[in-house]
């Protein structure tokens, strides 16, 4: 019990620091941190570093004290739990530890409980451990937050906080966020992934994505997000993937653009299928699209970039003529990128570039449903 208090308050004493250097990092920009609730700001009221006279078996027993033991999930024949806590008072500490004890090739699926918290740590999951889930306790109390940068790791695609390379991954009530600093124009370098999903056939429910330029790495394989939070400006929803968005809301934190200027300073999707053989591409289905700035509702990263939006509600921040090319007119006759049945202020079609597409009924079905993302064969119900 002694070493566990020395080892607790060791993880607490270098912890904090981190924590309020963090915040300060994130407080200057607005949309970042204003989603999240009060509580994550309380957590490091609650557990500052004891005092000498604080440092007893009492007074660290209390912090386990409010721990929500009844929240656990329970094992199961094809389940086992594994269970994360910042403080220490269950498994683990970190959820790359929690995902170092996962089995390789298990044949149950291992669900990461991880309790209130920021967890400021770098996660990999390797392809050698499918079927794991990250279950938070709601994607404005749970995060998991780092700051590469494409400088700073070899490149965009090593930047993620999380890089998933397994196969049926899961996440509930949870954030992936990059804190590091937003990138003024021109600078290069400072592309900062949230999460980097590698691996076929994952969800994502009530998740958040939090970064600026590059936020959401939807690299390849089948992805399910419902009701998810995006967050960025460049590019932020990119990738090889073939996704189905449904429900979610895209938070552009792009500059905010004078009235009547035509300048462009983001885009929400960058999808790169790149021939005409690639089974890829974004659909985008009851979802929102606000925030600041004045943004593409896609550029072609890749030739054959393929990207549907429907019934999808705009506001004016959505660039009059909608897409981009990547500036490379060859590419308007392989790009797809429809829309359908959208509303609001951006969704006004009127001036948008020759090549989109006005979907009708027949056209849009594909990318309605399910099947898109061939969900029958793998996406368990909630
Ligand atoms: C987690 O802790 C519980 C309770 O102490 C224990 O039964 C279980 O075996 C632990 N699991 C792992 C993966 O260490
Ligand atoms: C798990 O798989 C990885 C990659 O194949 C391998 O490097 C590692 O040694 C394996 N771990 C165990 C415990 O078998
Ligand atoms: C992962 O789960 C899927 C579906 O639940 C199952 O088909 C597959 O066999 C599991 N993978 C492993 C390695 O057990
Ligand atoms: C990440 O944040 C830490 C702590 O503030 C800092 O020391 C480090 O330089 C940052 N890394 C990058 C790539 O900005
Ligand atoms: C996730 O959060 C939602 C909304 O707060 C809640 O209804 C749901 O039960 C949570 N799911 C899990 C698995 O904890
Ligand atoms: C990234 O590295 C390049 C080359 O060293 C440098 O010019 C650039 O300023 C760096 N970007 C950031 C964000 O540090
Ligand atoms: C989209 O919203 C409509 C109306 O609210 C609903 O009928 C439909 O089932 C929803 N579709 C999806 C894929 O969420
Ligand atoms: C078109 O969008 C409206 C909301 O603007 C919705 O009520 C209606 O169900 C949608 N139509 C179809 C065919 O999805
Ligand atoms: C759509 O935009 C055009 C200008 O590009 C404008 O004339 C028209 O009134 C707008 N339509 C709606 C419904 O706002
Ligand atoms: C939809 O558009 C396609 C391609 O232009 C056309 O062949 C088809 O007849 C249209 N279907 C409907 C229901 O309008
Ligand atoms: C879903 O889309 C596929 C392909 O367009 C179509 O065959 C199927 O009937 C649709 N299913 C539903 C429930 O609408």
């Amino acid at each position: 019990m002694t070493r566990n208090n020395v080892l607790i308050n060791i993880a607490l004493s270098s912890l904090v620091p981190l924590f309020l250097a963090l915040l300060l990092v994130v407080i200057p920009t607005p949309p970042f941190l204003s989603v999240l609730d009060d509580s994550l700001n309380c957590h490091h009221h609650h557990h500052h570093k004891p005092s000498a006279d604080e440092e007893d078996q009492t007074s660290i027993g209390s912090i386990c004290d409010t721990f929500p033991t009844a929240l656990l999930p329970l094992e199961t024949v094809d389940t086992s739990v594994l269970c994360v806590d910042l403080n220490g008072c269950c498994n683990f500490t970190t959820v790359q530890a929690a995902v170092d004890a996962v089995l390789n090739m298990s044949s149950k699926r291992s669900l990461i409980w991880i309790n209130t918290g920021i967890y400021f740590e770098k996660v990999m999951v390797p392809r050698s451990k499918p079927n794991v889930t990250f279950q938070g306790q709601g994607y404005k109390t749970t995060a998991i937050v780092w700051n590469d940068t494409a400088n700073s790791s070899h490149g965009t695609f090593y930047s993620g906080s999380v890089q998933v390379f397994s196969s049926n991954f899961i996440a509930k009530n949870i954030s992936f966020m990059n804190v590091a600093p937003i990138p003024g124009p021109g600078v290069i370098g400072a592309q900062a992934v949230a999460i980097r999903i590698g691996g076929d056939q994952a969800a994502f429910w009530n998740c958040g994505f939090f970064g600026a330029q590059d936020t959401l790495h939807d690299d390849r394989g089948r992805h399910y997000f419902k009701d998810c939070y995006i967050q960025g400006s460049i590019d932020f929803i990119f990738g090889n993937g073939r996704s189905y968005y449904e429900s979610c809301q895209m938070i552009s934190m792009a500059n905010p653009v004078p009235q009547g200027s035509k300048f462009v300073n983001g885009a929400v999707t960058a999808h790169g299928r790149a021939s005409a053989d690639e089974n890829s591409g974004f659909a985008f289905v009851n979802c929102s699209i606000g925030g600041t700035g004045r943004v593409w509702l896609g550029r072609a990263w890749r030739p054959f970039s393929r990207v549907v939006f429907a019934n999808t509600v705009m506001t004016d921040i959505i660039a009059s003529e909608g897409w981009n090319d990547f500036n490379d007119p060859a590419r308007d006759q392989t790009i797809f990128y429809g829309e359908y049945n959208c509303s609001g202020t951006g969704a006004n079609m009127s001036a948008r570039a020759p090549y989109v597409q006005r979907l009708n009924d027949t056209q849009a079905s594909p990318f309605l449903n399910l099947s898109f993302i061939d969900a029958d064969q793998w996406l368990q119900p909630y």
